[in-house]
């Protein structure tokens, strides 16, 4: 079952589930449609476990390791959130 993680939170989720999940663990939504850029996080480790980036978070420019929670799927293993 993958996991999804900050530095001091963790919670399971579905694979193949939306990082929405981790709206529990602090990461904000607005949109939840890849155009606010609210959920925007920087993922700390596990990055090869998130579906590949949409065409909205390509658009948007993010910074390197990050990813929008509304955009990508978690695959598998643990994913570690720059979030306390
Ligand atoms: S909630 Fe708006 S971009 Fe993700």
């Amino acid at each position: 079952m993958p996991v999804i993680k900050t530095r001091s939170r963790q919670r399971n989720a579905i694979a193949g589930g939306s990082m929405e999940a981790a709206a529990d663990l602090g990461v904000l939504f607005g949109c939840h449609s890849g155009i606010c850029g609210k959920c925007a996080t920087r993922v700390l480790s596990g990055l090869g476990n998130l579906s590949a980036p949409t065409e909205q978070e390509a658009a948007m420019g993010l910074e390197p390791g990050c990813r929008l929670m509304c955009q990508c799927r978690i695959h598998k293993g643990t994913v570690k959130l720059d979030l306390e």
